[in-house]
């Protein structure tokens, strides 16, 4: 499903070179659930960009479902993220001042579902994550592992394949944690592949397998 080869990222801002990937390759297969690991600044984040189509490489090829994603434009790019990716932020990036209800119907919205039909997917994906008794709820009024699940239920919303996580447990507490990791297994279950950023071993635990990136290199690709 996901094929890298010799990815390399060397990012350029006012004439200062910051090379982020060397040379990364590796393979995910449908349904796996894969943790990748690293200290800061070892270029998970910037991998993590890469393999949501949220940025392009700068050598290398990056194939989504046997089509090379490496070199293509920023409209193109978009669909992709919009058919195929979830992603989960670390900070939930929700609307604020806007309900949980609203904030799960937005990305079918750009995709011109119709009103009822949006409001019955998000209604359903707030149920799942167990937050049907929040749905008019703004999202500045929740708790933080709150915000989390109101988030991926957004990212469940266009049925993606593929759901991308970078620290998702990284500004919640350590029992919503629990719950926030729970959801991912049971999407595991229900064949979705996960690759999910973390720093904690205890959190790495839930994968399946474990990638470890150092300075812009993999140095370890394990089953757990
Ligand atoms: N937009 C950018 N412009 C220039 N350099 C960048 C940019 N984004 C990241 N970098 C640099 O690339 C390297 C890798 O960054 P990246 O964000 O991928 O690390 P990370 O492993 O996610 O770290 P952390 O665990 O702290 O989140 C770092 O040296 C960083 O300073
Ligand atoms: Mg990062």
């Amino acid at each position: 499903m996901i094929k890298m080869r010799h990815i390399g990222k060397t990012y350029a801002q006012d004439g200062v070179k910051t090379v982020a990937l060397k040379d990364v390759s590796f393979e995910v297969s449908s349904g796996e659930f894969v943790a990748i690991m690293g200290p800061s600044g070892s270029g998970k984040s910037t991998l993590m960009h890469i393999l949501g189509a949220l940025d392009t490489p700068t050598s290398g090829q990056y194939f989504l479902d046997n089509e090379d994603i490496s070199k293509l434009d920023d409209d193109q790019l978009a669909d992709i993220r919009n058919q195929k990716i979830g992603f989960v932020f670390q900070s939930f990036n929700l609307l604020p001042r806007t309900t949980a209800l609203k904030n799960v119907m937005l990305p079918m919205a750009y995709a011109g579902i119709s009103e009822g039909e949006r409001r019955a997917k998000a209604l359903q994906l707030l149920d799942e994550v167990g937050l049907s008794d929040r749905t008019e709820h703004l999202s500045n009024q929740l708790s933080g592992g709150q915000q989390q699940r109101v988030a991926i239920a957004r990212a469940l919303s266009m049925d993606p394949k593929i759901i991308l996580a970078d620290e998702p447990t990284g500004n919640i507490a350590t029992t919503q944690a629990k719950e926030i990791m729970e959801i991912f297994s049971k999407l595991h279950r229900q064949g979705r592949t996960i690759i999910m950023i973390t720093h904690e071993e205890d959190i790495a635990r839930h994968a399946k397998r474990v990638i470890v990136i150092r300075d812009g290199l993999i140095t370890e690709d394990k089953k757990l």
